[in-house]
């Protein structure tokens, strides 16, 4: 095992998770997760670059916060999370990681 020292990377997780039809839980991929997902790496690109910091946005199954009305996000570190998520949010998300992780963490 090697230890990896590195600059800070922030990863911006997106939950993409489908259930069956069948299945009564909601499933954010079901909720536009896959065009968020694209719609948020797109944005973070010059974002990122502007900051001068990594940020990997990744797909992941279900996180836990399971919404009707959207899809959940977590970023770490810093360990913000949100439901509910839509397009409309991604500037918001990226103002809450460049004020409250990126000066603590990076
Ligand atoms: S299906 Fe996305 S958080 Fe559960």
């Amino acid at each position: 095992m090697k230890r990896i020292n590195d600059s800070c990377d922030i990863q911006i997780l997106v939950c993409v998770n489908e259930r069956p039809a069948s299945d009564p839980l909601p499933s954010c991929g079901h909720m536009r997760g896959h065009s968020f997902f694209n719609a948020l790496r797109i944005a973070t690109t010059a974002w990122a670059a502007r900051l001068g910091v990594r940020v990997w946005v990744n797909r992941t199954l279900c996180q836990g916060f399971c919404s009707k009305t959207g899809v959940s996000v977590s970023v770490f570190p810093g360990q913000l999370r949100w439901h509910s998520v839509s397009e409309s949010d991604i500037a918001q998300i990226l103002k809450s990681i460049e004020t409250e992780i990126i000066p603590r963490n990076c």
